[in-house]
This record gives structure tokens, sequence and C-alpha cells, in this order.
């Protein structure tokens, strides 16, 4: 089982924010599933350019390390998404890859992975980054476990709890994995979006013939 939690920091080894990431990879690790961390500020993922190409092609045409960076995520069966709160939202290095990843929206390509979310802020605004990451898992697919937010601003003995609960959450995660736990909320909700964007596949199935042929394979159409 592979854990994949991407980092968007650009503090690096410094991060607050890595604190919780490092201790959720350490409980999914000790829960027995290999782990990796992307660090999304340290990559090369330019501005999407809503050419649409993807969703004709399957594939985005942009030369960075976006694919790659995809290309993993896919592989993976859990995905911890990590950012500090920056302007009441996530940071842009995590926003680019979001706004990179229509493709995964319009297939649903995480479907049947879990995942979850971490944030670290200097005010006690955490809830509303956690559900921005949160409800892009969702749009992809996913289905979300659950978040830890850290208010630096409650001083050390919060981050330490924090990262209490972010080990707490890894093992969790590997769980959730392992019993492929149902969570019948969000898997309607699911279903009520596919209900919905059946209708804006079908207009538009002369420029998105790989979006199609997607929906048409998994029988959604
Ligand atoms: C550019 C920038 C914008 C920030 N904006 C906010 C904000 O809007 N609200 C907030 O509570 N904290 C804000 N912060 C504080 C960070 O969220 C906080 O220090 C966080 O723990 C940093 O995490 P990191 O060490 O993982 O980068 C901001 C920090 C920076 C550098």
């Amino acid at each position: 089982m592979k854990i994949i939690g991407i980092q968007s920091s650009p503090r690096g080894r410094n991060s607050n924010t890595l604190k919780l990431l490092n201790a959720a990879l350490e409980g999914a690790a000790a829960a027995g599933a290999d782990t990796e961390i992307i660090d999304v500020a340290k990559l090369n993922i330019k501005y999407c350019i809503a050419c649409d190409a993807c969703h004709k092609s399957g594939i985005c045409p942009i030369k960075d390390d976006y694919n790659a960076v995809m290309g993993k995520l896919l592989e993976a069966d859990g995905i911890i998404c990590s950012s500090p709160n920056y302007i009441t939202n996530v940071t842009a290095q995590l926003k680019t890859l979001f706004d990179r990843s229509p493709l995964v929206i319009h297939e649903q390509l995480f479907e049947e992975k879990y995942g979850f979310s971490l944030t670290t802020a200097g005010s006690l605004n955490v809830d509303f980054v956690l559900d921005i990451m949160n409800a892009f898992l969702k749009s992809c697919g996913a289905i979300v476990t659950g978040g830890v937010g850290c208010a630096m601003v409650q001083g050390p003995d919060e981050l330490k709890a924090a990262v209490s609960r972010s080990h707490e959450m890894g093992m969790d995660l590997v769980e959730a994995i392992r019993e492929k736990r149902q969570y019948p909320e969000q898997e309607a909700e699911h279903r009520a979006w596919r209900e919905g964007f059946k209708n804006v596949i079908m207009a538009n199935r002369e420029k998105w013939p790989h979006n199609v042929e997607h929906w048409t394979e998994r029988g959604w159409l």
C-alpha cells in the first residue's frame, strides 16, 4: 500500500506544516504502508492554460514536473494534502497543482483512493484551509477521512497535540484503505456529482473524446 504526502510550504525543512505531514506519514508507515513525500514547492509546475487538451487526449501537454507528480498520485492508495494557511487559502504552489488537474476531476481518477488534509495557521483559521484541500480530494473522486489543523497562535502544546493527531490520522488512513471503509454520505455526493456532470460531458462530447471514452468505460453515461 502506498501513501503519498504532498508538502507545499516553501519553508522546506523549517515548515510547521511539514511536522504534521512527517508525523502522518510516520503513522502510515507504522501501520504498514510505503510512504513518500512530494514537495511541490521544489518542483517546476506551471499554471494551467485552460487549453482543454487533457480532456481530448488524456494527458497534459505542458512540459514540466506535473505529469510525473500526477502519475505517482494516481498509483497511490492514499493521498495526504498539506499546506500552511496563506491568506486564508492554500499556498500558490499547491493551488497550481490543483488547477492543473481538471482531467482528474472530470474522470474521477482518485476514485477508490482515500485521503485527508493537514494545515497550520498563524491565526485560528484552519478549517477553511482544510476544507479547500478536502474539497479538492473529493472533487477528484476520493473519500476523505478527516483533517488536522494547528493554530500556531495557541502555542507549542497545540503543535504537539496536532503532531500526535496527525500520527493517528496516518495510521487510521491505512486502516480505512485496508477495510475499504464506507462513507455513505460522500459516496452519495460522488453519485450526485456524476449525475449532474453527465450533462456537461454530453454537451462537450465532440470536444472531450477522452472524457467520453472514460465515462463510457465506467458505465456513467
Ligand atoms: C505569505 C504568508 C501568508 C500567510 N497568511 C496567513 C493567513 O492568512 N492566516 C493565518 O492564520 N496565517 C497566515 N500565515 C501564517 C502561516 O500560515 C503560519 O505561520 C504557518 O504555520 C506557516 O506554515 P509553514 O511553516 O509550514 O510554512 C501566512 C504566512 C505567510 C508566509
